[in-house]
């Protein structure tokens, strides 16, 4: 297997040189040692067949059909030279022995200095070759994380060069490289200069310690939390499939959070799976249970000011640190559902996140404070009531807390206006927290690809500092100059052998990796980009899967939630029920949402209504304030409009709704006839797996129609 290997380097220069890894929030110097040159053993890979069962994702790496463009790569790559730390530098050695092999069907050499033509070097800025290219100055504009891929003379050769100022921008590069080689791009005169927009891309696993996860749907916990530290070899593969978007953190277990997870049972069982991801360039994060100083402390309180409790938690991460130095920090789910929090002890979400960036902060680390609260209390419109619990608390944060707020101010229904939050507090940092499994979209039952819905939001301009205040703006930090920068997605993987269920479900894992590196990818482009790796290269079948991808989303709410309707689900969040009357909270029922009667159906946020609008900037609250000059996709979730308000489009309402219902049901179904026809064209194993889902796809949405119209009828009298 490929290693780092301690010896002399290409260009004949010292073994030994240090670079600098500049770790997120501190500036941790770790003295890398050594050497470069690694041996580039080529692990024997099955040249063409092996078993399409979804396990290897976009890193399929299969043949390049076309003779010429395989050729030109073969030409231009005909040796490898990798110069960066050890641990990284196998991966990479073995990432490009692995795809190389597949795509081009042939073992390219490792080099242990530019010895002939067609050198593809990947190396830090510290390496002897990238060092004598003089591109410091870009390589440090990009940062450790960002990468150069140019084509080079050094010492009279062709090369590709692949540089960065750290190791993981070098890792990072050569899964770019690997992409462009999938994807039949030209190489010939390569100049990308990539740095990703968020510092902080996160997944959110939801894991429980038993093994379970909530909303999950691939199966049960990669973690293996039993047998840890014992390390499942599986871990390796999910680091990779990560790494290869630029993905730079995990959060390990559910915000629900188990206490026990900060035991010190628990923190060497993090520490293992940290030891893991690290060379892949992914840090561990901690949910944390703010009542963990009372049920494992043995404290008597957990109140955030209470001087013990605040000791607690700084032992804690400093016991947290010793296992795992370079730990991310902490996610917290505080006073939320019943999660404990600082209002227990009548304190602040301010005071509570504070505690805790105090603790984490010698060491660096942060705090990502869920913003996901709706007291009842605070306001009779669920989706007003994180906006007054946080926008009053800007600028009382420590500079280490970042605000995580789910894109809509309801909960990842299929659609719904972004977040009022955005924009409004502009002192504090806020993550986006995206939903990857698809809790309302059907699970991983049907095919719904999410990279339109995530666009739609971060598109969207909030005009909270004049036009062109999009959602991206916010998040990456350009629009209110935060300093630190997050974007989380909750995980939709599991112990399912294709990693999510719905062999489709991957491309929702792999479109949230590329916009958190890069939220100005259109939907259309990273679509296409993963069919290709992951289904096939011939132009006809990447079209047709690809107008059956960018359409799915839009099919589903046509088919479940249509003109702004939302939450009219029960249950498991799979079950349609409109007449979801939930005994327990008024807010999780359905009815409280479309409050549908004789006259007419929808929630009036206006300012007649809950006044919820006027969360939002001027002119989205006096647009939204209006029926006429709200979007019709979110009609209903601003207004309560009579059965024969007419739509654009002459319809009225009634009739819109059933339009809407009726073509819903028809894409499900067309999607099926689409796929039926692609048997074929792409392998007999997964495309059977899908033909099954989408058979159960079509058959749901025709079921959500009927039984949702059928429901409103009893009100419409139509
Ligand atoms: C949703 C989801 C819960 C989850 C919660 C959260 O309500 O149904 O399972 O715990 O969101 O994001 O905290």
């Amino acid at each position: 297997m490929a290693q780092g290997v301690a010896g002399s380097s290409a260009g004949g220069a010292p073994a030994a040189f240090s670079v600098q890894n500049v770790a997120a929030g501190k500036m941790a110097a770790i003295a890398i040692r050594l050497l470069q040159t690694v041996v580039l053993a080529l692990a024997a890979f099955p040249s063409a067949a092996w078993a399409e069962d979804g396990y290897d994702l976009w890193l399929r790496y299969a043949p390049i059909e076309n003779a010429t463009q395989r050729d030109t790569y073969r030409r231009a790559i005909a040796g490898v030279v990798v110069q960066q730390s050890p641990a990284t530098a196998a991966i990479v050695s073995k990432e490009l022995a692995r795809g190389l092999k597949g795509l081009l069907g042939t073992e390219v050499p490792a080099w242990t200095s530019v010895n002939g033509d067609g050198a593809l070097v990947v190396g830090t800025a510290a390496s002897p070759i990238v060092s004598a290219l003089g591109w410091g100055m870009v390589l440090k504009e990009l940062g450790p994380e960002g990468f150069v891929i140019r084509g080079a003379q050094i010492g009279g050769r062709r090369a590709i060069v692949v540089a960065s100022a750290g190791d993981r921008g070098a890792l990072y590069g050569t899964f770019h490289l690997l992409r462009l080689l999938s994807t039949g791009a030209p190489i010939a005169r390569l100049d990308v200069r990539e740095t990703p927009r968020h510092q902080l891309r996160l997944l959110n696993h939801w894991d429980n310690l038993n093994g379970s996860i909530e909303r999950g749907y691939a199966g049960r916990s990669l973690w293996k939390w039993e047998e840890l530290p014992a390390i499942d070899p599986r871990l390796h593969d999910y680091a990779r499939a990560n790494a290869s978007l630029g993905l730079n953190g995990t959060v390990l277990n559910n915000v629900n959070a188990n206490a026990r997870s900060l035991t010190a049972e628990y923190i060497a069982k993090a520490a293992a799976v940290a030891n893991a991801l690290r060379p892949y360039g992914l840090k561990v994060y901690l949910s944390a249970n703010f009542a963990a100083p009372t049920s494992i402390g043995g404290l008597a309180t957990a109140d955030p000011l209470d001087p013990s409790v605040q000791k607690w938690w700084k032992d804690k991460a400093a016991e947290i640190y010793k296992a795992i130095p370079d730990f991310g920090g902490f996610l917290v789910k505080a006073n939320s559902e019943g999660q404990p929090g600082p209002q227990d002890y009548k304190r602040t979400h301010a005071d509570g996140a504070n505690m805790l960036a105090d603790a984490v902060k010698p060491h660096g680390g942060v705090v990502m404070w869920r913003a996901f609260v709706y007291d009842a209390s605070v306001d009779p419109d669920r989706t007003k009531r994180a906006y007054m619990e946080f926008v009053p608390l800007d600028g009382t944060f420590r500079d280490n807390v970042i605000v995580q707020t789910k894109n809509g101010p309801l909960d990842f229904m299929p659609r719904e206006p972004y977040h009022p939050v955005f924009g409004a507090m502009p002192k504090t940092p806020n993550a986006v927290e995206l939903q990857i499994t698809q809790e309302y979209l059907g699970h991983s039952t049907h095919l719904v690809y999410l990279a339109p819905m995530w666009k739609e939001f971060l598109d969207t301009d909030t005009f909270v500092k004049g036009p062109g205040s999009t959602v991206a703006k916010i998040a990456d930090g350009t629009l209110q100059g935060h300093r630190v920068t997050a974007i989380a997605g909750v995980a939709n993987t599991g112990s399912d052998q294709n990693w999510t269920g719905h062999h489709f479900a991957a491309a929702n894992w792999y479109a949230f990796g590329r916009l958190a590196w890069n939220s100005s990818l259109t939907s259309e482009a990273i679509a296409g980009e993963w069919i290709q790796q992951t289904w096939s290269r011939a132009p006809e079948t990447v079209q047709a899967i690809s107008t059956l991808m960018l359409g799915s989303r839009e099919a589903f709410v046509n088919y479940t939630m249509p003109l702004g309707l939302h939450h009219l689900i029960g249950g498991d969040h799979y079950a349609v029920m409109p007449e979801n009357d939930d005994k327990r909270r008024l807010d999780w029922s359905a009815t409280y949402y479309h409050r549908a009667d004789a006259k007419g159906v929808g929630f009036d946020r206006t300012r007649a209504g809950s006044g919820a609008v006027d969360q939002y900037a001027r002119p989205n609250a006096d647009r939204w304030n209006d029926p006429r000059t709200t979007p019709e996709n979110l009609l209903l979730w601003f207004h309560h409009l009579p059965w024969d308000y007419r739509l654009k489009s002459g319809q009225t309402l009634w009739q819109g709704l059933v339009a809407h219902y009726q073509k819903g049901a028809e894409q499900a179904a067309a999607m099926e006839t689409a796929w039926t026809a692609l048997k074929g064209a792409v392998d007999a194993e997964r495309h059977a797996a899908v033909a099954e889902r989408l058979r159960t796809q079509t058959t749901d949405a025709a079921a959500w129609r009927d039984k949702c119209l059928a429901y409103f009828a009893q009100f419409s009298g139509r």
